[in-house]
């Protein structure tokens, strides 16, 4: 049998790409080479300098999970308010951070498949005295993007002594933001838009979070602390934590084809390959948890029409057959539709090899689509580009 790799079309990790690969598979150096000194330098400095951010880059061996501790740890004290601004999953997450860490939280819910608005970002604010709030750029339970720029507009306006913790795991170097819209702490992690494997955190301090952290003396948290790092970043030949090398070298490369393609050019991409991937799924009948003004460039929960008998775990199945892997909903979008991610390093032959593959596994499984319909509309949107 003919064993192509399968299409990894779920919201993180993403498609490696060749040449990151290559990087993962180079012979190890010692933490303390000055090639890799001087790589790790780099990088550290150009991603402050891309993400125009007044303070720190961080880059650290974890997850995403480990970068929103991070940031709560490093800004905010036992004591204080946090306002939780959540639209699913993985803002819910914050709520648990923040509490185990002693602070006073409140949260802005909004229904799933929405988000809320600066207006009621600013309600909550006013109520009382906050340290701080988060907000999840795009939660990848939901594929909605939340009105960041916008929010950052108002909290300059309206509360410009809140610091801004911002989860861009699913988002930075696929949905545009800048530390300098009035960001306090930005975090990703290496397998979402950036394409590199899992094994990354990757955090933006601003300069007045990363003296908020100065003035609070010692944390209890010791791995992610800032002031543990912030040597570290700026002279790697210093030691806090044995740096993942081969990740680095990988996350380099990630940069330098993020560079390659100008990231203003990167963030367009992703908006004109999500609305043309959208449409081809619309044509087959799927719609997106999210509504059309809040849906993320970067993933989609596609819900199973109505009718088309689709088994969620049987379709997933099949469609993994058909060699495309996608990922089941979260919470209470669980068995109703599936989530793909079109963010990092992907282009036309990956989205029309997912339609293609999202078609037969639709009419394998009963639910009798016209071949190429979806197709046609990703082509007719490719061509028109
Ligand atoms: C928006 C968001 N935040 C946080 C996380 C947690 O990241 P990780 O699974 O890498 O710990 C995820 C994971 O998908 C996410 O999508």
């Amino acid at each position: 049998m003919i064993e192509t790799p399968k299409l990894l079309m779920i919201p993180g990790p993403t498609p490696v790409v060749r040449s990151i690969q290559d990087q993962m598979a180079r012979e190890t150096v010692a933490f303390g080479d000055a090639d890799f000194i001087a790589d790790f330098k780099g990088l550290a400095a150009e991603l402050k300098s891309l993400w125009r951010c007044d303070g720190e880059a961080f880059v650290l061996a974890g997850s995403g999970t480990l970068a929103m501790e991070m940031a709560v740890a490093n800004v905010t004290k036992s004591g204080e308010n946090i306002l939780v601004c959540s639209h699913g999953f993985f803002g819910d997450r914050f709520i648990d951070i923040c509490s185990r860490k002693g602070l006073g939280v409140d949260v802005l819910k909004a229904e799933w498949g929405t988000t809320y608005t600066p207006e009621q970002v600013d309600a909550e604010l006013s109520k009382k005295k906050y340290a701080a709030l988060t907000v999840t750029h795009v939660d990848t339970s939901t594929g909605v993007s939340a009105p960041l720029a916008e929010i950052c507009g108002m909290l300059k306006k309206r509360h410009p002594e809140v610091l801004l913790i911002v989860d861009a795991v699913a988002a930075a170097g696929g949905a545009e933001s800048w530390m300098d819209w009035g960001i306090d702490v930005l975090f990703t992690c290496s397998q979402k838009a950036f394409g590199v494997a899992p094994g990354l955190a990757m955090l933006w301090a601003s300069g007045r979070a990363v003296e908020k952290r100065r003035a609070m003396g010692t944390i209890p948290e010791s791995y992610f602390d800032f002031e543990r790092w912030i040597p570290v970043m700026r002279d790697p030949s210093k030691y806090w934590g044995t740096p993942p090398v081969n990740m680095i070298w990988a996350l380099k490369e990630g940069l330098r084809l993020i560079k390659e393609e100008g990231l203003e050019e990167r963030y367009s991409r992703h908006i004109r390959q999500a609305a043309i991937f959208v449409a081809a799924m619309e044509a087959l009948g799927f719609e997106t948890a999210a509504s059309k003004e809040n849906r993320a460039p970067t993933l989609s929960i596609f819900f199973y029409p109505e009718g088309s008998g689709l088994d969620d775990p049987a379709f997933r199945a099949k469609l993994a057959e058909e060699g495309v892997q996608s990922a089941g909903c979260l919470g209470g979008f669980a068995g109703k539709g599936f989530r793909l991610g079109h963010m990092g390093n992907i282009d036309k032959h990956v989205l029309v090899g997912t339609v293609a593959a999202v078609e037969r596994a639709c009419i394998e499984c009963g639910y009798e689509v016209e071949p190429g319909k979806g197709l046609g509309v990703l082509q007719a949107g490719f061509i028109r580009e």
